[in-house]
């Protein structure tokens, strides 16, 4: 499906290499497995660096792998300057840092501002040193409400669902003070407001900007500050007036952030996790002295459908122009489902409150669907975001319930089905026992690997022009290479009505997506460059193309 064309191939320029960068998400405890314990660590990562390289990304993003009770698969972070011992050590990860950047790939590790885990030392010590006292004001303690001090403080409702507060036993065993947390309640939020959480957390970063990072990612980067009078949530809040969310007090956290990013001789990234459905509120973000870029998750949560995609893609472009920040393309992380099932359902948007377990899903149509997804964002001008093992195709896959360990499905009670559908450790070869992600006859993965994904492994895509994985190496490659699309001009074209969606990138640049049923012919002169699927002088329903256009 490739065929060969005049372009002008150039190398990336080395500045700003964020704006267009394709970036890498791995979530360590499933990438590769080193060590043969069935969890995937750094010692895997090393291994698999060459992989990497031959793919054609720019950086890597590790979701964290600090130490960590893994209440929330490592977002709950006991110690920043330890890695767990499960991924490896400090020295690992220095190593890994230094030996992929001499392989040309940057690293941006996560950080996660808004809590810590409860056995962080921190609050260990809150807890111990009682009300009132200088460690409890780290965090957001308060008397329960009522007259027994039995009400929590807030009704504010978690993102995991439930509650976000949860009482302290005192010493006596009486019943204590109310904490809060809006995810689990091993993730005690911290207190912004508070001097040492500004220090420290500042002080993270030059750790890890010491260490060759060379970014962050800035976990619920909209949460982190509270109205300290702690009030309901307003039924229809203005813009910042929600009282855990996208506080306008947030943006002097960032430039403080982004000042210690600055000081480096090559700046450091800030990329931050904004779910924010205004887009002028998220562009805020985006100031020239706060974050370089954030998730752009209105697009992944769009359906397949153009008039959709349309939309998003030019608010999307329209938000970010006033503050010159570059866009970012995102078709899934480690939070949601995997594109190529989710493209397969008849409802494809994407919503947390709609997980569901059993949703039929057309693996073949979302299959078709997710490759011609991903030479659409691969195209648009921007970073691309790609999410571990959507260059092999995997779909969702089937977690037994028994072997579920996301807090969001038993924080739902067991009806979400949760997020370990999509962290299933990746399958590298046909055969071994866990399908070449640990050593052959090593522990079993942490969590089971579907029996056909044997076929979805890297080993049995390889060779095979035709699989996922070489149209994501080939679509890479080109991305780098066409001068066309280093800039970030887009111009629409109309080339066969609403259900086609078709812009050009540059003079001699052209990408095709139908979304519709109908054929569309190719226009005329047009070089294929690239196709998601068989073209055949039109492009057909679900298929996308690379062109190089006549001058
Ligand atoms: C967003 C992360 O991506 C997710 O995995 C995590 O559970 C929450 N933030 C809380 O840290």
């Amino acid at each position: 499906m490739t065929t060969t064309s005049d372009a002008t191939l150039e190398p990336r320029p080395a500045d700003e290499w964020w704006r267009s960068a394709v970036i890498y998400q791995i979530y360590p405890r499933s990438f590769a497995d080193g060590n043969g314990d069935g969890t995937g660590d750094l010692a895997g990562v090393r291994s698999r660096l060459g992989y990497l390289r031959d793919l054609g990304v720019d950086a890597i993003w590790y979701t964290p792998w600090y130490a960590s009770p893994l209440a929330d698969g490592g977002y709950d972070v006991r110690d920043y300057r330890t890695i767990d011992p499960a991924f490896g050590s400090l020295a690992d990860a220095e190593a890994l840092i230094a030996e992929a950047r001499e392989l040309g790939i940057r690293t941006i590790v996560d950080v996660v501002p808004n809590h810590i885990s409860s056995e962080h030392e921190w609050f260990r010590a809150a807890l111990a040193a009682g009300p009132g006292s200088p460690e409890r004001e780290r965090f957001w303690f308060q008397d329960g409400k009522g007259p027994d001090g039995d009400q929590m403080p807030t009704g504010w409702v978690s993102s995991f669902q439930g509650d976000t507060w949860t009482r302290t036993t005192n010493p006596d065993g009486t019943p204590g003070q109310w904490y809060l947390h809006l995810f689990t309640p091993e993730q005690p939020d911290v207190n912004w407001n508070h001097p040492d959480v500004r220090q420290e957390h500042e002080d993270v970063l030059r750790f890890w900007f010491d260490r060759g990072a060379a970014g962050i990612r800035i976990d619920s980067a909209a949460l982190i500050i509270k109205d300290p009078a702690l009030p309901e949530v307003p039924a229809t809040p203005g813009p910042g007036e929600h009282p855990h969310l996208d506080r306008d007090e947030i943006h002097d956290v960032y430039r403080g952030w982004r000042r210690v990013a600055d000081d480096y001789a090559e700046p450091r990234v800030l990329v931050g996790e904004v779910w924010l459905a205004d887009h002028e509120r998220f562009a805020q973000y985006l100031r020239s002295d706060e974050m370089h870029t954030a998730f752009n998750f209105d697009f992944m949560a769009r359906p397949w459908d153009a008039k959709e995609l349309r939309e998003s893609i030019r608010t999307t472009l329209e938000a970010h122009a006033p503050v010159g920040a570059p866009a970012t393309w995102v078709l899934s992380n480690h939070d949601v489902t995997r594109p190529v099932t989710r493209y397969g359902r008849e409802d494809s948007s994407f919503d947390f409150a709609a997980k569901r377990f059993g949703t039929p899903s057309d693996l073949d149509l979302g299959t078709c669907r997710a490759r011609a997804a991903a030479l659409l964002t691969g195209a648009l001008p921007g970073a691309l975001y790609v999410y571990q093992g959507d260059e092999l195709g995997l779909p969702e896959a089937d977690v037994p319930r028994e072997l579920i360990q996301d807090p969001m499905h038993f924080r739902s009670e067991g009806v979400d089905p949760g997020r370990d559908g999509c962290r299933v450790p990746l399958p590298w070869t046909r055969t071994g026992s866990s399908l070449g992600f640990g050593p052959d006859g090593g522990a079993a993965p942490w969590l089971p690997q579907p029996a056909d994904w044997a076929e979805r492994s890297v080993q049995a895509q390889d060779g095979d022009p035709e699989s996922m994985l070489s149209l994501y190496r080939t679509a890479l490659h080109l991305r780098r290479e066409l001068t066309a699309l280093h800039d970030e001009e887009l111009t629409w074209l109309d080339l066969g009505g609403d259900d086609v969606l078709a812009f050009a990138r540059g003079a001699g640049f052209a990408c095709v997506v139908n979304l519709g049923t109908t054929p569309v012919p190719l226009p005329a002169g047009a070089d294929v460059l690239l196709a998601s699927g068989p073209v055949d002088g039109a492009v057909g329903p679900d298929i996308a193309v690379w062109l190089g256009l006549p001058s």
